[in-house]
């Protein structure tokens, strides 16, 4: 893969599992130094060995996303350990599934503090810090946060994961618009479904085979169709692309 990343700094949370832990091989695979942030810590050290053992550099640290006031610390961790952040992926996420009838306030305000307070946090943390860094200025900065397809439709039994998505799209064109003289890019990606933790039991089940099969391509998403979408945001060419969002869903809302 070319090094189009060399020399850059990137955070990204949820990369214990699924795609942020892709998407913290793909980073680095292109040249940045990647701190990988997540609750499992172990997962992160053995994806640290992965990334080491392949040539890259990454260091782990512990972060809760739910945990307003953990986030600014982590990230000075991660400065402290790489140098300064440049790109940041607000990628952590629940499912906060549930029918809204049996759905506790916990739950609700769960899936709310990691989807939408830690992606907001975890935007604006970095951003101080591209500014303070001087990153900003430069015109280098890149926030990316990932929210789905879900924030643009209400997918079955999905409710509020779909509103806390929606919020996630709103998030980034308004910071986008907030922080576009300051230089720093603020985009997004909305998947459609791909394997992962957060639906793999789901997808097992009857009612999830049927899903996929409603879908006009009756199939589900490989793990490596991001890949693309996320080195463009990350890299140059979103010197000059502020509050987009690009849908990779293989038109399962269609
Ligand atoms: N897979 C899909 O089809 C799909 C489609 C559209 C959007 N997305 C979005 O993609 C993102 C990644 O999901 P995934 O599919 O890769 O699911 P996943 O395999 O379940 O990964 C979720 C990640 O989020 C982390 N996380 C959850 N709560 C956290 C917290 N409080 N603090 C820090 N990290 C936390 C988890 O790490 P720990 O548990 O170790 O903390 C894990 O690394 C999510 O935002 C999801 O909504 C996924």
């Amino acid at each position: 893969m070319e090094k189009t990343l060399s020399g850059k700094v990137a955070v990204v949370t949820g990369a214990s599992s699924g795609l942020g832990r892709r998407f913290a091989k793909v980073l680095s695979q292109a040249g940045a130094s990647v701190a990988l942030m997540a609750r499992r810590t172990d997962r992160l050290a053995a994806l640290v060995a992965e990334i080491e053992a392949a040539g890259g550099k990454a260091v782990a640290i512990a972060l809760d996303v739910s945990d307003a006031a953990a986030i600014g610390p982590a990230l000075d961790q991660a400065e402290a350990a790489l140098g300064p952040i440049s790109i940041m992926v607000n990628n952590a996420g629940v499912g906060g599934d549930g029918m809204a009838l049996e759905m506790t306030p916990e739950v609700f305000d769960d899936t709310f503090a990691v989807n939408v307070r830690g992606v907001f946090l975890g935007a604006r943390e970095a951003a101080k810090r591209m500014m303070a860094s001087g990153v900003a200025e430069r015109g280098e900065a890149r926030i990316i946060n990932i929210a789905s397809i879900a924030g643009y439709t209400q997918l079955p039994g999905l409710t509020v994961y779909c509103a806390s998505k929606a919020a996630v799209v709103s998030l980034t064109k308004g910071l986008a618009r907030e922080w576009a003289r300051l230089g720093i890019a603020v985009n997004g990606i909305c998947p459609g479904y791909i394997e992962t933790e957060i639906n793999a039991d789901w997808f097992a089940t009857e009612g999830g085979a049927k899903q996929i099969k409603g879908f006009p391509r009756r199939r589900l998403m490989d793990e490596g169709v991001l890949d693309e979408s996320l080195l463009m945001l990350a890299g140059p060419t979103a010197k000059f692309i502020t509050g987009t969002l690009i849908t990779i869903d293989d038109g399962q809302i269609l």
